[in-house]
């Protein structure tokens, strides 16, 4: 099977505060667990507070990654997204990620945000296939490991909602 079909197999849905259903959550919660070792993580606190925005890539009943996002105002700010071990390199990050883009576009957001491990190679390179740079470093960031957070951004026009070209503005070694 084509990465594209294996992609396509699964479709992604907005998951509304008020519609969730506990084993969705019990999934993205799972999810969460094994992709940041987050034990604390509870996708119920997460939707509780009402600028969260969050996708679920599912493949018949089975919740397989997720995207958690801020929506302030202007800016979309993604806090969290993870893909389940088992379904790793088939495009359900790029998909989430297309679908919040596509969410941000519609509601005319003009920036979308995130940080990131400055280890993390495989989220840096997900983020920079879909346009974004890096806009800052912040030094030790994380307290688990005194990790720098690479911070990126994709800017957005507004009226268009075309991604706005943009150049790394701190050069980071990977
Ligand atoms: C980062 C993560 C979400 C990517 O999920 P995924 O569903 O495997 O991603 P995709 O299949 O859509 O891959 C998209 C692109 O990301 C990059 N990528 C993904 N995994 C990679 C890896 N192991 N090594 C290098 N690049 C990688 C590639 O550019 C890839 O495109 P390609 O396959 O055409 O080369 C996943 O690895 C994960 O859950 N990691 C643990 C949690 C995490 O670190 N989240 C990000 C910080 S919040």
């Amino acid at each position: 099977m084509t990465r594209e079909a294996k992609a396509s197999s699964a479709s992604v849905l907005q998951l509304a505060a008020d519609a969730a259903d506990g084993v969705t959550l019990d999934e993205i919660d799972a999810i969460a667990s094994a992709a940041f070792g987050l034990s604390q993580f509870s996708a119920r606190e997460e939707l509780r507070r009402p600028w969260t925005r969050c996708w679920v890539a599912r493949e018949g009943q089975r919740a397989l990654a997720f995207l958690i996002a801020w929506h302030v105002v202007d800016e979309l700010h993604v806090l969290n997204i993870a893909t389940c071990p088992t379904a790793l390199r088939r495009g359900l990050a790029t998909a989430l990620m297309s679908r919040s883009l596509e969410y941000a576009r519609q509601e005319r957001v003009r920036l979308v945000l995130l940080e990131v491990r400055r280890s993390n190679r495989a989220a840096i390179g997900l983020y920079r296939k879909l346009g974004f740079t890096v806009t800052g470093v912040r030094p030790r960031y994380y307290s688990d490991n005194d990790e720098d957070a690479v911070e990126m951004a994709l800017a957005l026009d507004p009226e268009t909602g075309a991604a706005q070209p943009g150049r790394d503005e701190v050069h980071i070694e990977l």
